[in-house]
């Protein structure tokens, strides 16, 4: 068991929500909440969150990889998903994502020397009038990410780690 009781309770707490011949309904929520517990979903723990969820592996591994927040690799501790579809790219999405490319010192889907950022594309978050858009860790959106915006959100994540902070 990969999987701490923390994280078992968190998931049950889901579980809850549904009928109790319906466990399964509560994949997407379980995956996300392994996920931020392990950093990425191994096929190791993918498998168990079915086995949890008493559904078939292959179901839980298809919805894993459906979806773009699920990492199905190792990450850097910071996932920076830049939006780059249409709205945004005409707004400098593009010019965003290669700011960070070149401060960063990576290509899409690759990691920082220093394991701390992990930049990929990601697709659009509804705020297509703020371009360009991020997400960290896919939960905190920041808009309007202008050069000296980039900078700044760079520098803070650093200084977080640094400190030993939240992921
Ligand atoms: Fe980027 Fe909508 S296209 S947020």
């Amino acid at each position: 068991m990969q999987l701490s009781e923390q994280a078992l309770k968190k998931i049950d707490r889901e579980v809850s929500k549904y009928p109790a011949d319906q466990k399964q309904s509560a994949v997407m929520a379980a995956l996300a909440i392994a996920q931020d517990e392990k950093g990425w979903l191994s096929t190791e723990l993918i498998e168990e969150v079915a086995h949890y969820l008493e559904m078939p592996p292959i179901a839980a591994q298809e919805v894993a990889t459906f979806y773009n927040m699920y990492n199905l690799k190792p990450m850097g501790k910071y996932k920076i998903s830049v939006c780059t579809n249409l709205p945004c790219a005409l707004r400098d999405g593009e010019k965003a994502a290669h700011y960070l490319k070149q401060k960063l010192g990576v290509d899409y889907k690759e990691t920082s020397a220093d394991g701390l950022f992990t930049l990929v594309e990601g697709e659009c978050m509804g705020a297509c009038g703020d371009a360009p858009v991020l997400l960290v860790n896919n939960k905190r959106m920041c808009i309007q990410m202008s050069e000296a915006r980039l900078d700044a959100l760079v520098d803070e994540l650093q200084a977080e780690a640094n400190a030993g902070g939240a992921k």
